[in-house]
């Protein structure tokens, strides 16, 4: 069941399309931003109030990476893969994260505290390599500098 937050949200942003599936990704956002993931019952949930299908609902979640159907941990920590990043030293980066973190790519820390990703070209080339960790934008990184970022966090 969506809350009255969630449909409240959801109904803010029908208007600005013709067909009310058309807000399908904005209101797994809403949802996901409210519960930290997206359920199978939320994924149903959703669908029924667009009065789509929880399959089709489900392609269209399962084609954009940020939107997670399973459990995440408390920050997501994304690891630009994309060609700046690459040739500045993504694999040392991402090898480095993986060594500290006790997780490979996709997984989550024991404690539920980080949940590592790849992704994309994060816009921000002149700064490679280049991380995020939930809204925040880290670059001109190495590995000295991912240990005093991650103590934050912890
Ligand atoms: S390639 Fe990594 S930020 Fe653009």
């Amino acid at each position: 069941m969506l809350t009255a937050e969630e449909k409240k949200e959801i109904e803010a942003e029908i208007p600005r399309y013709e067909q009310k599936r058309a807000v399908c990704l904005e209101a797994l956002q809403i949802v996901q931003r409210h519960r930290g993931w997206v359920s199978d019952e939320a994924l149903g949930a959703i669908a029924e109030f667009l009065e789509m299908t929880p399959a089709e609902l489900d392609a269209v979640a399962t084609f954009y990476n940020l939107i997670f159907r399973k459990p995440v941990g408390k920050h997501i920590i994304l690891v630009c893969n994309s060609v700046s990043c690459w040739i500045m030293g993504y694999e040392s980066i991402r090898q480095h994260l993986q060594d500290r973190l006790g997780i490979q790519l996709g997984e989550t820390t024991a404690d539920g505290v980080f949940t590592l990703l790849p992704i994309v070209c994060l816009g921000a080339c002149d700064q490679a390599p280049a991380i995020m960790i939930d809204d925040q934008l880290y670059g001109n990184l190495e590995p000295a500098k991912i240990d005093e970022i991650l103590s934050t966090y912890r």
